[in-house]
């Protein structure tokens, strides 16, 4: 190459590298960053082997006992990148509006001349990875191609298990095909013999997208969705962009199949906020009293939603593994988890045990010693006397899906799978029951747009608080929420108008609380008793009560083989509060204030219908 800038550098563009574009593209970032050497992930096994060695030579990595967790890491991050920094993460659209009232917003320009400086050099005494990934099936019509470069082989490895990553990717782009560019940065560039640091990052951080070129800069962290660019910033802040615009829709959603005894299949995607059960529940094992039910996983995290011919929503999964919360996650509360992550896994902040193995809360017995997630010595004894955690709150694993053994045969299929029920669920320890049934699609987008959840540690800042959290897209809508839900409001207009019957909408909380503050629903498994009635009443013979927001099961509608569950407790969980609801539809008011520019008139109207009810 002879880009001006470059100094000799050679970008080591493999021969197989069509596209004049990425080329171009690669070239620029290089002499921006200036980065020691450029590397072209071909994401082949022995690649990954590879640099999970090197990141265990640098430190990053530790490698696990192998008798106990074959093949597989634990890294620990810099405790000050632990967790999605919402506060840092902006939408520079063109105009302010459309990035709307949730989203931070810099104007293009400004952004571009605050970032220029920090990028530049910023690779400085790193490789730079040129990652290729494919959202979705590679070469499915629903799939959409992305390159990441990024300084952080952790980065690289993690991709490899959380996409489809590797040289295939460039046969499908061949030399003109569309790719949403992703630059990033630890934004820790190293001087001439300066020694790293396990876990490089910088305390300015920016996570940044430009909506109208489908541009992704993310600067100084390391984790999770700031970092894997692939997740939140391309398939749910640039993808919810471009779902607009081609009408389909990009959900902060797991997938999964639920099949009958007769073998009849139904498929159901769920939305629930960061850190509030759609791993737990895309993995679901029925309990006793349900034999011959059984739950499939397509996704577990990211839904995108296409309309077909035939009138139906088809959802795939553009994932290729989970990034998924380890604390509370045993063989009690999620098997099929615990089965997936016994091998070929990376794990990031949980403990590391005296015997090369990892532990976290929630996991079982706890070990009498073991470095925790910060790199402490940690024993019981310790954690009463301190409060002192093994594993950071928000402490994720990295799975391939393959390893999933309840993976639907379907989750790779490039068609995807047809939508039956869509679920919104948040965390409520009081007022939400358990299970709601939308009387129509419009009431329906209004429980998702209303609905509200207690925050967790999958972000930074104050766990517990509640807050709205609309479609649980709050952090990850790219445009106006309110021109969001009208997408939504759209999308069920034009579907009826083909004569299809729309998916159902249900919102759940499996988290309200009794007087003792735990929680009163055993949750896990035995959700699986809310989702049979949610598949009967598509089925029409699911019985109900009408009440303000819609339909909820009595005690004797629902299935409790195998469970002891009072009608006392049943009432703790479902019941409706009138004093409770005029507060909380006083909450929607104040998000519909706050959502007042584009916000659809239908869902002021369902709000005053709810408010009559409520009165009568
Ligand atoms: P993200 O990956 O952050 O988007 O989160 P997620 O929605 O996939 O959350 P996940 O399934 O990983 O669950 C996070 C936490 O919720 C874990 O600590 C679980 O133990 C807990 N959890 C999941 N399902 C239930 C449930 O049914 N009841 C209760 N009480 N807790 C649950
Ligand atoms: C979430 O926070 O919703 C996640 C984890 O799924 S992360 O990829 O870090 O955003
Ligand atoms: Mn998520």
């Amino acid at each position: 190459m002879n880009h001006p800038a470059m100094q000799g550098l050679t970008l080591n563009t493999p021969s197989y590298v069509k596209n004049a574009r990425l080329i171009a593209w690669v070239a620029d970032m290089v002499a921006l960053c200036k980065p020691d050497t450029v590397y072209w992930c071909d994401g082949s096994q022995a690649e990954y082997q590879r640099l999970c060695q090197q990141l265990v030579d640098a430190g990053t990595f530790k490698k696990l006992n192998e008798a106990k967790r074959p093949n597989s890491f634990l890294a620990q991050s810099d405790p000050t990148d632990v967790a999605r920094v919402e506060d840092r993460t902006y939408i520079c659209a063109a105009k302010k509006e459309d990035a709307g009232p949730t989203n931070n917003w810099m104007a293009p320009a400004d952004m571009r001349s605050t970032l220029q400086p920090l990028f530049d050099g910023c690779m400085a005494g790193r490789t730079m990875y040129v990652v290729p990934f494919s959202m979705g099936p590679l070469g499915s019509p629903i799939a959409h191609i992305g390159i990441e470069l990024s300084d952080s082989p952790y980065v690289a490895v993690n991709m490899k298990i959380m996409t489809r990553m590797g040289k295939p990717v460039f046969d499908v782009l061949g030399v003109e095909g569309e790719f949403v560019p992703c630059v990033h940065t630890v934004g820790a560039p190293l001087a001439a013999g300066q020694k790293d640091v396990k876990w490089p990052c910088n305390k300015t951080k920016y996570i940044v997208h430009y909506p109208e070129t489908r541009e992704i800069w993310s600067y100084g962290s390391g984790y999770g969705g700031n970092a894997l660019l692939g997740k939140k910033c391309f398939a749910l802040r640039i993808a919810s962009n471009m779902g607009r615009d081609e009408g389909w829709l990009a959900e902060h959603m797991l997938i999964l199949g639920v099949t009958n005894p007769q073998g009849k299949k139904y498929h159901v995607a769920a939305a629930f906020p960061s850190a509030c059960g759609k791993t737990n529940f895309a993995m679901l094992i029925p309990p006793a009293g349900f034999d011959g039910w059984k739950v499939t996983t397509i996704g577990d995290d990211i839904a995108w939603i296409k309309p077909a011919a035939d009138g139906k929503l088809y959802a795939i999964n553009p994932e290729a593994g989970y990034f998924g919360v380890a604390p509370g996650t045993n063989t009690l509360t999620n098997p099929n988890c615990m089965a997936s992550i016994e091998h070929d896994t990376i794990f990031t902040n949980v403990a590391l045990t005296d015997d090369g193995d990892v532990w976290w809360e929630g996991m079982g017995e706890a070990p009498a010693h073991a470095i925790d997630w910060q790199g402490n010595d940690w024993t019981p004894q310790i954690a009463k006397e301190t409060g002192a955690k093994a594993a950071h709150p928000n402490a994720r694993f990295t799975v391939a899906a393959t390893n999933n053994p309840a993976l639907d045969p379907a989750w790779d299929d490039p068609k995807g799978v047809a939508i039956d029920a869509f679920m919104f669920g948040g965390r409520r320890s009081t007022t939400v029951p358990l299970v709601t049934e939308a009387r129509n699609w419009v009431e329906g987008v209004y429980m998702a747009a209303t609905m509200g959840s207690e925050t967790t540690a999958a972000a930074t800042g104050q766990a517990g608080v509640v807050r709205r959290d609309p479609f649980a897209m709050l952090p990850f809508a790219g445009y106006n929420m309110s021109d969001y839900f009208q997408h939504w409001l759209n999308m069920g207009e034009k579907l009826t108008t083909t004569g299809a019957t729309l998916p159902k909408i249900y919102t759940t909380n499996w988290f309200r609380k009794g007087d003792d503050g735990k929680f009163v629903w055993p949750g896990y498994g035995e959700n699986m008793r809310v989702l049979k009635w949610m598949i009967d009443r598509i089925e029409g013979s699911g019985k109900g009560t009408e009440h303000i927001t819609g339909v909820s099961p009595s005690y004797e509608d629902l299935n409790w083989t195998g469970l002891d569950f009072s009608a006392e407790q049943f009432k703790t969980v479902t019941s409706m509060d009138k004093a409770a609801w005029l507060k909380e539809l006083e909450l929607h008011t104040e998000l519909f204030q706050q959502l007042a520019h584009h916000l659809p008139k239908e869902l002021g109207e369902t709000k005053a219908a709810f408010e009559k009810r409520l009165a009568a």
